[in-house]
């Protein structure tokens, strides 16, 4: 008995150590894209007034994101490999112009606007529908 009770604890102990290397390395790699990409100047917000967005509009294109790639380069609070939802969304005031602008930028994909990480093209997608995915974007101011 007291054997066993040994190795578990020495098991516990193993996955302690375990446990702490993870979190050492998430907050390493954490603190390094703090340092690479500082925050200043990153959003650029452009000045406009913003028209409303209808909900049922935001709603279909909120459901279209959630059936799309969307959400593997994109989070809506934080910025992941492309930006946060939530920075575009200050970014650009609701208007067609940009709307119709950033629909099509989902549907050939590029980079520059918001750093060097590159969109992937969306050739599938029509342009209504990544209309109504951008209206739910700009939705989250
Ligand atoms: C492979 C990763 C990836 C996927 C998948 C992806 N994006 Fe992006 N997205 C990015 C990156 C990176 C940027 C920043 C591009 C730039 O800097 O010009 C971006 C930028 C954007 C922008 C802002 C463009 C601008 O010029 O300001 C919008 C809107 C957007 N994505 C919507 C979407 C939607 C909607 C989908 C799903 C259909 C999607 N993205 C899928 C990586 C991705």
């Amino acid at each position: 008995m007291l054997q066993v009770g040994r190795l578990k604890k020495l098991h516990f102990l193993y996955n302690c150590g375990l446990l702490l290397i993870v979190t050492y390395l998430v907050a390493c790699n954490n603190s390094e894209v703090k340092t690479i990409q500082p925050k200043t100047d990153y959003i650029h917000e452009i000045p406009g007034k913003n028209d409303t967005i209808p909900v049922a509009i935001a709603q279909k294109g909120e459901v279209l994101i959630a059936y799309s790639d969307c959400y593997t380069c994109h989070k809506e609070e934080k910025r992941s490999v492309g930006p946060a939802f939530k920075d575009i969304a200050k970014r650009y005031p609701v208007q067609r112009v940009y709307i119709d602008m950033l629909a099509q930028k989902v549907i050939s994909g590029g980079k520059g606007a918001w750093g060097s990480a590159t969109m992937i093209d969306h050739p599938k997608v029509p342009i209504e529908e990544a209309k109504l995915m951008v209206s739910y974007i700009l939705s989250l101011k």
